[in-house]
């Protein structure tokens, strides 16, 4: 399955990739890649472009970084975003049927993209025939169970948070991606949290925009009313206000080497 983000969600999500803490989640990717000048390398659902552009200063122009998306309006920041840089590609193609050949790749990342995949076992698949023999692949995935939130009203935040899982295609999938990886045939699989923290509710964070969305979500899903919705914000804005706002969710950074 394949989501579009539309260009107000792809401007938002733009936004908050520019916040120092996902900026450090890409450095952990970078760092757990290794690229060095002349691989070819690609990110799986690249959305905005910010990894492919920094994968392709590091591969620089004898490399090749290469970013994939479904959707439209993310492609279209993707290419803004790389403008210039010979070495970037930017392609309209779908995880589940890349249209690159088997081993094309020295290295591949794929970041926040799973959880909207139903069918893993063959996005795994894809991602080990286009690696090299001795390919490293580098996956990160968010725990949204595991949010740890100052907020007021605990069943209300679990209702939240209940909506935003149902809303995923594959909730839940670190618990489960480590033998998933060994089953396509990756090996050397380890992991290490990423956890994001925000003591402040200001719009210049990562969960301000986050918690939005997920309270959107969870209207537009019926599972709370507009002004369940409106209290629940209200709440992390007066927790902000008495300096009491504490936010925290982990992700995990996995990686694995095509044998
Ligand atoms: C949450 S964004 C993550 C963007 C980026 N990887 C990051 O971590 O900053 C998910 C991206 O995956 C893209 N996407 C969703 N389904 C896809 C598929 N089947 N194949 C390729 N990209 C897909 C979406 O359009 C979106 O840009």
């Amino acid at each position: 399955m394949s989501i579009q983000f539309d260009e107000k969600a792809a401007r938002s999500l733009e936004r908050s990739y520019q916040t120092p803490e996902i900026a450090a989640t890409r450095q952990s990717t970078l760092n757990a890649l290794g690229l060095q000048p002349g691989e070819h390398v690609a990110d799986m659902g690249c959305g905005p472009g910010f990894l492919v552009a920094e994968m392709a200063d590091v591969v620089g122009p004898h490399g090749r970084a290469v970013g994939i998306d479904t959707s439209a309006n993310m492609l279209a920041l993707a290419e803004n975003r790389t403008d210039g840089l010979a070495q970037a590609e930017i392609f309209e193609a779908d995880l589940l049927h890349l249209p690159f050949a088997d081993g094309e790749f020295d290295a591949l990342a794929c970041t926040q993209l799973l959880l909207f995949i139903k069918d893993i076992p063959r996005a795994l698949s894809e991602m080990h025939r286009v690696l090299k023999p001795g390919g490293r692949l580098a996956i990160i995935e968010t725990d949204w169970r595991g949010v740890v939130l100052n907020a007021e009203d605990d069943n209300l935040t679990r209702r939240m948070f209940a909506a935003w899982d149902a809303a995923a295609v594959s909730p839940n999938l670190p618990v489960s991606l480590k033998p998933a990886l060994l089953a396509a045939g990756l090996e050397n699989v380890s992991v290490e949290g990423v956890p994001i923290i925000n003591t402040d509710f200001g719009r210049d964070g990562f969960s301000s925009g986050m918690l939005r969305g997920v309270a959107k979500k969870a209207q537009s899903m019926g599972a709370v009313s507009d002004d369940e919705a409106t209290a629940w914000i209200d709440d992390l804005k007066a927790k902000d206000a008495d300096g009491a706002y504490f936010f925290c969710v982990n992700r995990f950074l996995f990686k694995a080497v095509k044998s």
